[in-house]
């Protein structure tokens, strides 16, 4: 087992504040409606390809920002995002959203997938899990899955807005590795896992 501190230490800043723009933590991040009145963001066009080496120190900062650690829990086992592969998407010079990833059976498992703040919102992270998608076709897998944890509203929303739906609920496989509760996303502490998957 990986040791605590690899695994689930207090969140850092991740996501950006729809209204106002600021950076925020996991904890200061709330829920808002919103009707069709958002706004749109006009982006550069924007490249998703493998990582390169040079890629790989972007990619890790990006998701050691957001899960403060490489070694995460999923599906049962410690995975180290670092040994990895992974997918980056690139607009000007530095990757702006990476996906990590594995092949696991007949699924490619979506091991992380992180947006930097400053892009959150304009198509980043909907480019890379098309290319996930894609890449799992052309290896003839069926499935694509991915878990998350109970907090992340954001999430939950991202995947089942792109044809994932939830298969399974690990109650506290999250907390039984941390020695007191770790405020997630809103605050809400940080507990289970939840497991979704797309069926190809
Ligand atoms: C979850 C996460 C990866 C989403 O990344 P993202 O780059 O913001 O995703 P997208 O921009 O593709 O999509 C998010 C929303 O922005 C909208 N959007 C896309 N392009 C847009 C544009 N040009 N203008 C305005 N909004 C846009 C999308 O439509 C989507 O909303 P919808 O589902 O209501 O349609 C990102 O929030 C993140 O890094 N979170 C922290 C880490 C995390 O939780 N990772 C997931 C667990 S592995």
């Amino acid at each position: 087992m990986a040791h605590e501190s690899d695994q689930f230490g207090a969140k850092p800043a991740v996501l950006r504040c729809a209204r106002c723009g600021r950076f925020v933590d996991w904890a200061e991040a709330y829920l808002q409606l919103v009707c069709g009145c958002r706004p749109r963001i006009n982006l550069p066009p924007v490249l998703v390809r493998e990582a390169t080496d040079a890629d790989r120190a972007a990619a890790r900062q990006l998701f050691e920002r957001d899960f403060r650690r490489t070694k995460i829990v999923a599906f049962g086992e410690v995975v180290d995002i670092d040994q990895m592969p992974a997918l980056v998407a690139v607009m000007s010079e530095a990757p702006s959203g990476a996906l990590a990833y594995r092949l696991m059976g007949d699924a490619l498992h979506i091991v992380a997938l992180a947006t930097d703040p400053m892009w959150q919102r304009s198509g980043v992270g909907s480019y890379l899990l098309a290319e996930a998608e894609l890449l799992a076709r052309r290896l003839a897998l069926r499935r694509l899955v991915v878990s998350t944890t109970n907090d992340n509203l954001p999430s939950l929303y991202f995947y089942q807005r792109r044809g994932y739906s939830l298969t399974d609920l690990v109650p506290n496989s999250v907390s039984a590795h941390t020695s007191k509760p770790v405020p997630g996303f809103a605050g809400i502490p940080v507990r289970d896992e939840l497991r979704l998957e797309k069926r190809l």
